[in-house]
């Protein structure tokens, strides 16, 4: 094998890729010779990193297809579309995920939880759910879910999506139960916090960030790009023994 990292051929879809850990790892997964489906809610948002992907590694790298990880109707016309442009779908990158509720789990209102799970659990389950059969019949596919260090602790305040992120760990050994037969991977990245809009709370302000670098071994916080590497990894030759698993990337907080 020339390149364990080779994704030549290879067809992804990578959800929540118009920008932050989703973009970076849209990129990545391009410069490693896969072909891109950037999805988010917003098309434009969407076309622009499309169009700058294919600018940088050929037209044709990347497509725009939006999607909101809340509508199956909606994931299910980015799984057939993908299809149609590119034929086939070999690595699915569940990554976007919301969490609209901050506070204690106890005050949280059933349908902000029912939101949380439906978002963050049950539309990674409603992709894999169509992506999987194609991958089987290939006997070979590698599905990636984005979770979090959350999922691996309690908190405070963002109790629910940390009950959400530990469902998708499940979620991954369970797949990688079912289609392991199939050579089908699924794997999980745990970021800890990482430069992006969604965690912007907890980096803007300087002092704030500082007293997260005080408590991180590699005393600083993460950027998008250094989780894209593990899911070129995970979705490559590199990783072809690993399934089931959550590779934890956190700058060593949770040690
Ligand atoms: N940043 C961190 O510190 C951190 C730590 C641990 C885990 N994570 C996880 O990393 C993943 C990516 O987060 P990020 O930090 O990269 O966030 P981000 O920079 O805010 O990007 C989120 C992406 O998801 C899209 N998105 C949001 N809601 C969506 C929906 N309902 N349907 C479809 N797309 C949606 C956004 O685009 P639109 O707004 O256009 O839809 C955007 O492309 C999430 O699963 C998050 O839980 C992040």
């Amino acid at each position: 094998m020339k390149n364990l990292f080779d994704l030549t051929g290879k067809v992804a879809i990578v959800t929540g890729s118009s920008r932050g850990i989703g973009k970076a790892s849209a990129e990545a997964l391009a410069a490693h010779g896969a072909k891109v489906v950037i999805s988010s809610r917003k098309q434009e948002a969407c076309d622009e990193v499309a169009a700058a992907i294919n600018a940088e590694h050929g037209d044709g790298t990347a497509i725009a297809i939006a999607a909101s990880i809340s509508d199956k109707a909606a994931l299910e016309r980015l799984v057939v579309e993908t299809r149609a442009a590119f034929g086939r779908i070999d690595i699915l990158v569940c990554n976007a995920a919301s969490n609209p509720y901050y506070g204690p789990l106890a005050g949280i209102e059933d349908d902000q939880f029912r939101k949380i799970l439906d978002n963050n659990v049950l539309s990674n389950h409603w992709l894999i759910q169509q992506v999987a059969p194609e991958m089987c019949e290939r006997k070979d596919g590698a599905i990636i879910i984005v979770s979090s260090i959350g999922g691996l602790r309690g908190s405070p305040v963002i109790g629910a999506y940390n009950v959400s992120k530990a469902a998708d760990f499940q979620l991954a050994r369970n797949y990688a139960v079912e289609y392991g037969p199939d050579n089908v991977r699924v794997n999980c990245i745990a970021p800890g916090l990482i430069r992006t809009d969604f965690a912007r709370a907890l980096w803007e302000d300087p002092e704030r960030e500082k007293q997260t670098n005080r408590s991180t071994p590699l005393r600083r916080i993460g950027e998008p790009h250094e989780i894209a590497g593990a899911v070129v990894y995970l979705a490559s030759p590199a990783a072809a023994f690993m399934t089931g698993q959550a590779m934890v990337i956190d700058g060593g907080v949770t040690i």
